[in-house]
Order: structure tokens, then C-alpha cells, then sequence
């Protein structure tokens, strides 16, 4: 947040930069991504853009100011996904280049902004171009500049007589976001004569579908620590208690546990809360005989979880209300059980819904329960929650959630189970294992502080 803007001036000493750094995850529990990884990620990218520019623009402060703040909250900065993931960084109003040449290595070009000890002795330090840029990212220092030209070099390079951009095979690489290509600057770029536009966006998504060691390990963690806050939850919850208490119990052992910020607003919907999918009001007070939806994650060092559990809120659940549970961690179970390198997720979906309909009985009334299962069985997580994928076909490295769902609106019940998992040479890993999901061990959870 700007808070210079709030009227206030410094009338300190000035001129003077402060210590410390804003760089790379600096402070998190989750550390800097490793210099090695990063580079992996840029040559990789290089590599399949084979000849051109690409060039990116990481995220910027929201406004919190007059007439149109966005109400930016604690900590709000989030650095853009494709920025971080290629640079490691945290910095605001930045650009990256990346200039991939026919034969050869290709040339990665940091702009950054340069340090003003003012804003520092308000907002603390930034990184700027220099010697630990370069150390953080692995980008030669000669190639870290300042934004104060960043346009008009960018431009030049993109639409000058040189550009790579323009040879025969080569193209200007942007992504296609709304905010990004209809920005006036890169529209400029677009419409030069001779450049050739082409989409990095789905490069990047075709890269970040596989997670690399680095990954696996933030997203194992946040996993990890998602499965904590859902125990923490469970036992906050007995009857009486308000959803947001058990909201509340969950995220402070995320935030406990080294989490910067949710994954995506919990949801914690008691009774028929539960069968609205992102119901995320959170204002109920749950009765004794309610099932209770708690579709709550952490995001740790930028990779979200995605974690889902169904309780009763008095610890026990009705016969009823059992059955229809263990008939939705059956088909969760045989999907899970089929995860393996070679299968697609599309095949998964089908295998949950077969066995949703198979082992209905009359547990639905006239209608098998695939009926009331009205959404997808899976997507990857990542970065976003939804992480952007190119493939249907399961890989070694891709991480992925498995939530098969029956919501029965009438009897004001909603039963969801939401794992994450990773897929192995050998099979899969269930990262967010550590939260309970047998019937019987949520009852030994529930109300059992
Ligand atoms: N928490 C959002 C989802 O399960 O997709
Ligand atoms: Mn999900
Ligand atoms: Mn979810």
C-alpha cells in the first residue's frame, strides 16, 4: 500500500536506503525458490519458443486510494504466477524479456524498479537492480536494468530493425489476459508492422502443468498444512458453534504453520450451506444432526492446496447420512485407486460417476446419486488453485485434486471429499492425507479439542 498517498510527508533523514531486502520470498517459511530452478524454468521456455521475444509484466500494488481504492487487506501484494515461477520475485512493476535466438543460448533481460529510500522508509526495502537481483535470480547483473526505459528498450527490441520478432519463425510472445493485451503498451507492440504475435500463455501453462522438485515440495507443504487446519477445524466443531468459528480454527493453524494466505476463501457450509458449491458467507450457526462442507486450503510460498472434508456436526453421523458419506468416499477411493502415469482425468470422472450410480441403491431417492454429482471430479493445483493445464493425460509431476460431490438440495444435505494428489512414476501420492477421511475417524475428530 502507498502509503505516502495518506497525506503524511517524512520529514526524517532522506536519501538513505535501508537494509534488508524484499526479494525472493525473503522471511517466508518457504524460502527462495533455488537459483538452479529458476533457470531450469527460463531455459525450458526459451527453448520452446525457439526464436523471438517474449516479454512479461509482473503485478502491481493495488490502489488503495481516493476515489477508487480496491481495498487492498494485510499483506495484499501477489506477485503475478508467471512472474514468480520464472524469477523468483516479489517485486512490483516489473518486466521480464526473454529473447530465444535460432542457435545458441537465448538472453533473459530483468527490468526492475529503482529504490527510492523514501517509499523504503514507509513500505521497507525493495530490490533493485544490482549485484542481489542478480544473485536471486540467477540473471547476469549486466542484464538487470532499470524500468525508467524499460518501455522504450522493449519496444525497440521488439519492433526495431534487429527485432527477433520479425525473422522468418520468430514471434513477439505476450499472454492474452484481458489486463495485459489490452494494455496500451503492449497493443502498440502488437500492431508494429512485421511482428508476428503469438501466445506465451499457453507455453507457460504447457510448462507449469508438470511441477518441478521445488513445486512438489511447496505444494507437499501447503498439503500439509491444509490437512492441520481441517483437524483443528473438526475439533473446534460441535453444536452451536458459528461456521465462522471453525473457518477461524482452521485458518490460524495455516497461518501458524508458515501459510502467507488462504488458497481461495474458505468455504464452511453447515446443513444446506453445504450444497452450494462456493457458498463462502460463513455466518450459520450448525445444528446438532447437520453435515457440515468445509472446502478450506492453505497457500504456502505461492502454491495452493485445495483440501474439502464433510463432518456431522454433533460427531456422529445418522445411518442415513453415513451411507450416503462412505458411497462418496467409495467413488473417491476408485479414482484415487486408478491414478498412475498414462491415464487421463477424464477417465478418473467417468470411474467416480460409474461407481456413484452403481452403488446408488436408493440412497437418492428415484434417482442414482450421479445425478446430484453436478461437478467436475478434478482439476490441477498449482500456483492458482486451478492451475492451467494443457493436457488430460496424467504425468509424473502433475498435482491434482480428486472431489467427487452428491448435493442434495431437499434434505438440506451436502457431502464433499477433496483431496490432493500427486502423481508418481509409479502411481500417486495422496498429499493431503493427514486430514481425516474415513467415516470413523472424523467421528474420533469431531468436537475433541
Ligand atoms: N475450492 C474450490 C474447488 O474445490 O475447486
Ligand atoms: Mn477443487
Ligand atoms: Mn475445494
Amino acid at each position: 500500500m502507498k502509503m505516502l498517498k495518506l497525506a503524511l510527508v517524512w520529514a526524517g533523514t532522506l536519501g538513505q536506503l535501508l537494509p534488508g531486502r524484499l526479494a525472493a520470498q525473503d522471511g517466508s517459511p518457504a524460502a527462495a525458490v533455488p537459483v538452479e530452478r529458476l533457470r531450469a524454468r527460463r531455459e525450458a521456455l526459451l527453448k520452446k519458443m525457439r526464436i523471438g521475444v517474449a516479454v512479461l509484466r509482473s503485478a502491481s500494488e493495488r490502489s488503495g486510494d481516493p476515489p477508487d481504492p480496491d481495498y487492498p487487506q494485510d499483506s495484499d501484494f501477489r506477485q503475478d504466477n508467471d512472474f514468480f515461477y520464472l524469477t523468483g520475485l516479489e517485486t512490483p512493476d516489473s518486466w521480464l524479456v526473454l529473447v530465444a535466438k535460432e542457435s545458441g543460448p537465448g538472453q533473459v533481460i530483468l527490468y526492475l524498479p529503482p529504490r527510492d529510500p523514501v517509499q523504503e522508509r514507509w513500505t521497507g526495502a525493495q530490490l533493485g537492480p544490482g549485484v542481489l537481483a542478480a544473485q536471486e535470480t540467477g540473471i547476469p547483473e549486466a542484464d538487470i536494468r532499470s524500468t525508467e526505459k524499460a518501455e522504450a528498450e522493449i519496444r525497440d527490441r521488439v519492433t526495431g530493425q534487429q527485432s527477433l520478432a520479425a525473422v522468418p519463425g520468430g514471434a513477439f510472445y505476450f499472454k492474452h489476459s484481458k489486463k495485459n493485451s489490452e494494455s496500451e503498451f503492449i497493443r502498440s507492440i502488437i500492431l508494429a508492422p512485421f511482428v508476428q504475435a503469438a501466445d506465451l500463455q499457453v507455453i507457460l501453462w504447457s510448462l507449469r502443468q508438470v511441477k518441478d522438485e521445488n513445486e512438489i515440495w511447496r505444494l507437499r507443504r501447503a498439503a500439509e498444512i491444509s490437512a492441520q487446519g481441517h483437524l483443528a477445524a473438526m475439533r473446534a466443531t460441535k453444536p452451536g458453534v458459528w461456521e465462522y468459528e471453525v473457518e477461524a480454527a482452521a485458518e490460524g493453524t495455516f497461518r501458524r504453520l508458515g501459510a502467507e494466505r488462504v488458497a481461495y476463501p474458505s468455504i464452511v457450509g453447515t446443513g444446506g450451506n453445504g450444497t452450494v458449491l462456493h457458498y463462502d458467507k460463513n455466518r450459520a450457526k450448525a445444528e446438532s444432526g447437520e453435515l457440515m462442507v468445509m472446502d478450506m486450503a492453505a497457500e504456502f510460498g505461492y502454491y495452493a492446496a485445495d483440501v474439502t472434508r464433510t463432518i456431522p456436526v454433533s460427531g456422529h453421523f445418522t445411518p442415513h447420512q453415513r451411507a450416503l458419506y462412505d458411497l462418496v468416499l467409495g467413488a473417491q477411493q476408485v479414482a484415487i485407486d486408478s491414478t498412475r502415469p498414462g491415464v487421463r482425468m477424464r477417465d478418473l470422472d467417468g470411474i467416480a460417476r460409474r461407481y456413484l450410480h452403481d452403488h446408488s441403491g436408493d440412497l437418492c431417492g428415484k434417482q442414482t446419486c450421479d445425478t446430484f454429482f453436478i461437478h467436475g471430479l478434478s482439476h490441477h493445483i498449482g500456483m492458482d488453485v486451478h492451475d492451467p493445464a494443457v493436457s488430460d493425460l496424467l504425468e509424473p509431476g502433475m498435482v491434482f485434486t480428486i472431489e467427487p460431490g452428491v448435493y442434495l438440495p431437499d434434505e438440506k444435505t451436502g457431502i464433499r471429499i477433496e483431496d490432493d494428489i500427486l502423481v508418481t512414476p509409479e502411481g500417486h501420492e495422496v498429499l493431503s492425507a493427514g486430514a481425516p477421511r474415513r467415516a470413523e475417524d472424523v467421528e474420533k475428530a469431531v468436537g475433541k479439542p
